[in-house]
C-alpha cells in the first residue's frame, strides 16, 4: 500500500521510470509517446542533460538564496536574456514556483499600481468563463470552470466573468463578422455595469487552453480588447502559461496578434517541467509605478537560483535549437494530418489549435454540435484507449456548456520526430474510433 495522496486513486497509476525525447517509460518497459507534453508542459522534450546538468551546476554554487536577502547571476541572467523575448516595453521578471503563483502575483501587482497611482478604488477583477488560471483560491476565481469551482464555490464570487471567444460555439447572430469586436463590447459593458473606477484589471489565455481545448479567438478579438482595457484604465493580464515559449508557435501567444499586456504570466513550459517554475512580467511602467510603495507580496521559494538556471538553460535550447519554430511548422502538420485523418469520423465535431497546441472537440451530433452528456466520459475513453496503446492525450472537457463537452489536446514536445508525429496521428485517430465511435451509430 502506497503513502502517498495521488492525484488518481480510481485507476493504478503506472510508474515512470525515464523519460527521453518526446517518450516516456514505465517500471514495467512500456513506452508512452508523450503527445501532452505531460500537461501541455514538455516544450525541449524529456531527458535532456544539458538542463539536468544546470541544475546540478547552480545547486552545486548556491542552492537557496532568499530573495529579500540577494540576487544571483542566474537570476540577473536569465531575466536578461528573457527581456528581450517579452511582448513588453522594458519588462521587470518575478519568477515563482507555478502558473498559479504567478497568476495570485499578477493580480495582486494590478491591485498595487491602482493604489501606488493614487487609484485605490480600483480591485475587481473581470476574467472569462471557459478559462483556467490556476487552483489556487484567487486563480481559481478567476478562472471560469465551473466544476472545479463547485467545491469550492461558497470561498469564490469576487470576479466577474465574460464569455470567451468560441468560434465553434459563437453565440453571435451576425458570426463570422465582427465576432471579436462584439466579444470586446460585452467587456466593455461588464466594466461600465461594475463601474470603470473599479475594475483593476482583466485577465484572460490568448488562447485557451484545457477548459475549451485550444481554442483562438477571432483576429479582431485582442486588438479590440486592448483597446477597451486602455480606455478604461484596466490592466491587461495575459495569461501565457500554457501559451508562452514556443507552445502556439511564437514565443508567446499575444505574438500572434500584436498584442502587447501589461502583465504576463507564465509557467509549464518556462521550464518544460525540469524546475517547478512560474514567472510574472510587467512592463517597466508598472514596475516603476509600483517600485516607489513596494509590493507587499512573496513566497519563499520566489526568485529561485535553481530554478533561474533552469530556465536559462531552457531559453536556451528554445532558441539555439530553433525549436519555436520546429512548433509552428510540426504544428502545421499535426493539425493538418489530424484534420484529414479524422474528417469523416462522425463524432469529431473541431480539430483546430496553434502550433504544437492542438484541440479536438467530440460532438454527439456533428450537425447540431450537441455534446455528449459529461456523464458518458467519452473523453476519458479516448485517453484510456490510448493510453493502452501507449499515447498520452491531455483532457479538457466541459467546454461545449461548462459542464457537458468532450475534447482533448494534443501538445507534444517541440522535438518530436516525424515517425512520432504521424504515430501520435494513427493512435488518436484509433483510440477516438475505440472509445466514440462503436456505441453511437
Ligand atoms: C492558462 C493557465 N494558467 C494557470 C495555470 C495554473 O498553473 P499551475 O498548474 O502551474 O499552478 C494553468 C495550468 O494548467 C494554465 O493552463
Amino acid at each position: 500500500m502506497s503513502s502517498v495522496f495521488h492525484r488518481v486513486e480510481n485507476r493504478p497509476l503506472p510508474v515512470a521510470v525515464r523519460a527521453e525525447g518526446s517518450c516516456v517509460w514505465d517500471a514495467e518497459g512500456k513506452r508512452y509517446l508523450d503527445a501532452a507534453g505531460g500537461a501541455i508542459v514538455v516544450g525541449i522534450g524529456h531527458g535532456d542533460r544539458d538542463v539536468a546538468a544546470s541544475m546540478e551546476e547552480q545547486a552545486s554554487a548556491v542552492a537557496f538564496a532568499h530573495g529579500t536577502q540577494f540576487t544571483t547571476p542566474a537570476l540577473e541572467a536569465y531575466a536578461a536574456e528573457l527581456a528581450p523575448l517579452l511582448p513588453m516595453e522594458a519588462p521587470r521578471v518575478y519568477p515563482v514556483s507555478g502558473g498559479s503563483e504567478a497568476v495570485e502575483t499578477a493580480l495582486k501587482l494590478a491591485r498595487t499600481y491602482h493604489l501606488a497611482r493614487g487609484d485605490s478604488g480600483r480591485h475587481k477583477v473581470i476574467a472569462r468563463w471557459g478559462s483556467y488560471h490556476g487552483n489556487t483560491l484567487g486563480a481559481l476565481d478567476a478562472s471560469g470552470r465551473p466544476p472545479l469551482r463547485a467545491p469550492y464555490g461558497p470561498w469564490l464570487g469576487r470576479v466577474v466573468h465574460v464569455p470567451a471567444a468560441n468560434e465553434y460555439r459563437c453565440p453571435f447572430d451576425t458570426h463570422p463578422q465582427g465576432c471579436g469586436e462584439r466579444h470586446a463590447e460585452l467587456l466593455e459593458r461588464a466594466i461600465l455595469e461594475e463601474g470603470p473606477d473599479s475594475v483593476a484589471c482583466f485577465i484572460a489565455e490568448p488562447v485557451v487552453g484545457a477548459t475549451l481545448g485550444a481554442v483562438a479567438p477571432p483576429d479582431g478579438y485582442w486588438p479590440a480588447v486592448r483597446e477597451v482595457c486602455s480606455r478604461h484604465g484596466v490592466l491587461l493580464v495575459a495569461d501565457e502559461v500554457m501559451t508562452g515559449f514556443g507552445r502556439t508557435g511564437a514565443w508567446f501567444g499575444s505574438d500572434h496578434w500584436g498584442l502587447r499586456p501589461d502583465i504576463l504570466t507564465a509557467g509549464k513550459g518556462a521550464s518544460s517541467g525540469y524546475w517547478p517554475l512560474g514567472l510574472t512580467v510587467c512592463s517597466g511602467e508598472i514596475f516603476e509605478a509600483v517600485v516607489a510603495g513596494g509590493f507587499v507580496h512573496g513566497f519563499t521559494n520566489s526568485h529561485s537560483a535553481v530554478g533561474a538556471a533552469v530556465g536559462r538553460a531552457v531559453l536556451a535550447k528554445l532558441r539555439d535549437g530553433g525549436l519555436v519554430e520546429a512548433s509552428r511548422i510540426k504544428g502545421e502538420r499535426l493539425l493538418k494530418e489530424l484534420s484529414e485523418a479524422l474528417a469523416d469520423e462522425p463524432h469529431v465535431g473541431d480539430v483546430r489549435g496553434l502550433g504544437l497546441m492542438i484541440g479536438i472537440e467530440l460532438v454527439a451530433d456533428r450537425q447540431t454540435k450537441a455534446p455528449f452528456a459529461r456523464a458518458e466520459h467519452v473523453t476519458e475513453g479516448v485517453l484510456a484507449a490510448a493510453r493502452e496503446s501507449g499515447l498520452l492525450l491531455y483532457p479538457s472537457p466541459g467546454g461545449a456548456d461548462g459542464t457537458n463537452g468532450d475534447a482533448f489536446m494534443l501538445g507534444p514536445p517541440f522535438v518530436i520526430t516525424d515517425e512520432e508525429l504521424t504515430e501520435a496521428v494513427e493512435k488518436t485517430h484509433a483510440a477516438i474510433v475505440a472509445a466514440a465511435s462503436p456505441a453511437r451509430p
